[in-house]
């Protein structure tokens, strides 16, 4: 296969997507947030470990600074619009819960919220914080997990590119 170099930080974005969560937190007095995100990955299974990369730029970095856990959210195609408004609006300037018609659930086992509206809620208190370069990924053991009968992993949303995606044919089974 013939190849041509290329600058590396363009070939890494040759991947396909990458799935697309809404993160929860909140400061325990009222103050909730919601961010988008795609940089989102299994760090273990066993203990469940689950990473998020989050840009120093972002409001809900510094609430996960000041925070010890957060709840990752996984939305269905149907929640698209919203999706891209968290992913678009910050925390500094409007309220995303109310904004979306989000309800906010008190997490189980942590203090951030959970968001009624996703099928899973996955409650992740923080273990480890690693600056990567222009995210810092914040890796939370799943301490509780909730999720409702109709969750869909056909329904569940990719991100990358400008694409929103929704997943493609199984192709082989192993
Ligand atoms: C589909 C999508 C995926 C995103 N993924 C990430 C991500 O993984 N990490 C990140 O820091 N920002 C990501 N963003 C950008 C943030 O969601 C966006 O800057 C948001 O407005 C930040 O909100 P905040 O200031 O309230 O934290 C993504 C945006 C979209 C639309």
């Amino acid at each position: 296969m013939e190849k041509s170099e290329v600058n590396p930080i363009w070939a890494c974005r040759a991947f396909p997507a990458f799935p697309v969560a809404l993160v929860a937190i909140g400061d325990g007095e009222g103050k909730n947030n919601i961010i988008t995100v795609a940089l989102v990955h299994m760090f273990s299974f066993n203990p469940p470990v689950l990473g998020i990369g989050i840009s120093p730029a972002r409001h809900s970095y510094e609430m996960l600074e000041a925070s010890d856990d957060f709840s990752i959210n996984i939305p269905s195609k149907d929640l698209v619009e919203e999706v891209l408004y968290c992913g678009q609006r910050s925390g500094r300037d409007v309220d995303k819960f109310e904004d979306c018609g989000f309800e906010p659930c008190p997490g189980k086992k942590i203090r951030s919220p959970v968001i009624d509206e996703c099928a899973v809620n996955l409650e992740c208190v923080k273990r480890q914080r690693i600056d990567a370069g222009d995210h810092v990924w914040y890796l939370g053991e799943v301490v509780h997990a909730e999720m409702a009968k109709e969750a869909d992993r056909e329904r569940s949303l990719m991100y990358w590119s400008g694409e929103f995606r929704v997943l493609g044919d199984v192709i082989r089974r192993r």
